[in-house]
């Protein structure tokens, strides 16, 4: 099949983009490199000794994206990353937010209503669940006021994607609710690249231990938890990007059940704060320089998946451990800093 990947050179993206083409799938990628570097299209071609067509483009841009599917109608479905996801500046630009997260979407879907194949994966995020009252979180768990700007774009997005597909019987998609994505490619050529002092845990951990960050602040120990650190449901960015292929051909196959499904992509077990440094301390074989401070505002206690509803119906399970995903994580960092 050919697929169109837009954000397919940013991080979850990219390694998708060789997953599908290790399953014998032709991709183009939109991306307008907003977060992420041309040169991840060689970390791509090393890994997979494919070139993927590169189309840099801006899905505000309504023009350019007109005249892009005027020249590939054959495209046989759509994997749509391209967002801006930092929540942080969602609530400090929500406007830019909305335009980028969910004007994108609106103008892509006009386009693919035009198209003749209309198979489309949507990156969804656990955040739509918010403070969710069991674990471990089914689909069916409620969803909640969204915390930011940017848990808002992903909630809208499903709601404009749940009412199109009501009225037009053509589209079919997927949203993929991903729980926390983590690690790197195993060759090393490919993983995550945050702008700026990291957000997320684990490029926090692995900058830290690489000597570009002094210390870790661990946001709080005193959660109702066994070690009192939050939980979450850390996958390896590869197993998530094996859940798209699966997802989309299953679409291109007629294999849904309906037009509108949602799928938790995540590994269905919960880890502390303190077992990815203890994870992380395994594989690297050194010491981290870490310190409790307060919690951070915003963060549940626990988030972890309940993927019954993914390991039956896509036939998918996430096979990498926690371990696997820290050791990737620290070869990426190592090489990208020896790199520069
Ligand atoms: P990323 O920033 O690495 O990748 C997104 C890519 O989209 C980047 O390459 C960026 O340049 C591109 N892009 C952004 N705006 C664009 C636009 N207007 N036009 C064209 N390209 C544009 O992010 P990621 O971590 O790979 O996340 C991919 C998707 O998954 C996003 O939708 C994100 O919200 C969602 N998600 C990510 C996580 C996570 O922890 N990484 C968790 C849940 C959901
Ligand atoms: N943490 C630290 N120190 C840090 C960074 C994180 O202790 O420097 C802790 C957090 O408090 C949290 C855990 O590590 O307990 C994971 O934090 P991340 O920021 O890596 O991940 P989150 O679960 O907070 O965020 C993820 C996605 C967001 C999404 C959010 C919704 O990255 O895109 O889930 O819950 F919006």
């Amino acid at each position: 099949m050919k697929v169109l990947v837009t954000g397919g050179l940013g991080y979850i993206g990219s390694h998708t983009v060789v997953e599908l083409q290790q399953e014998g799938h032709e991709v183009v990628i939109i991306d307008n490199l907003s977060n992420s570097s041309i040169e991840v299209l060689d970390g791509i071609t090393k890994i997979t000794g494919i070139q993927p067509e590169f189309e840099e483009l801006d899905l505000r841009d309504n023009f350019e994206l007109k005249d892009f599917f005027k020249h590939h109608q054959d495209i046989d479905g759509v994997i749509h990353f391209a967002a801006s996801k930092a929540v942080g500046e969602s609530v400090e630009k929500p406007l830019f937010y909305y335009q980028n997260n969910v004007s994108t979407l609106i103008n892509l879907l006009q386009e693919l209503q035009k198209q003749k194949q209309q198979n489309f994966i949507f990156s969804s995020s656990c955040t739509v669940y918010g403070e969710a009252d069991k674990m471990p979180i089914t689909e069916n768990a409620p969803i909640k006021l969204a915390q930011s700007p940017y848990g808002n774009t992903k909630q809208i997005g499903e709601e404009i994607l749940r009412d199109t597909t009501k009225i037009n019987n053509d589209l079919k998609v997927t949203a993929l609710r991903y729980f926390n994505p983590i690690g790197a490619h195993s060759s090393a050529h490919i993983g995550e690249l945050p702008q700026g002092v990291p957000q997320n845990l684990v490029p926090y951990i692995t900058q830290t231990a690489i000597g570009l960050r002094e210390q870790l602040s661990v946001f709080g120990n005193d959660y109702p938890t066994e070690d009192g650190t939050c939980i979450r449901d850390y996958i390896h960015v590869v197993d998530v990007a094996k859940a798209h292929v699966v997802a989309l051909e299953r679409l291109i196959k007629h294999q849904q059940t309906s037009n509108f499904e949602v799928f938790n992509i995540g590994t269905g077990k919960g880890s502390s704060v303190i077992e990815v440094i203890e994870a992380f301390e395994r594989v690297s074989n050194q010491k981290l320089n870490y310190k409790v401070v307060e919690r951070r505002a915003g963060d549940v206690t626990s988030a972890y998946a309940d993927t019954i509803k993914a390991n039956n119906i896509l036939g998918w399970t996430s096979s990498l451990t926690l371990d696997e995903a820290m050791r990737d994580a620290w070869q990426w960092e190592k090489k990208i800093r020896k790199n520069n």
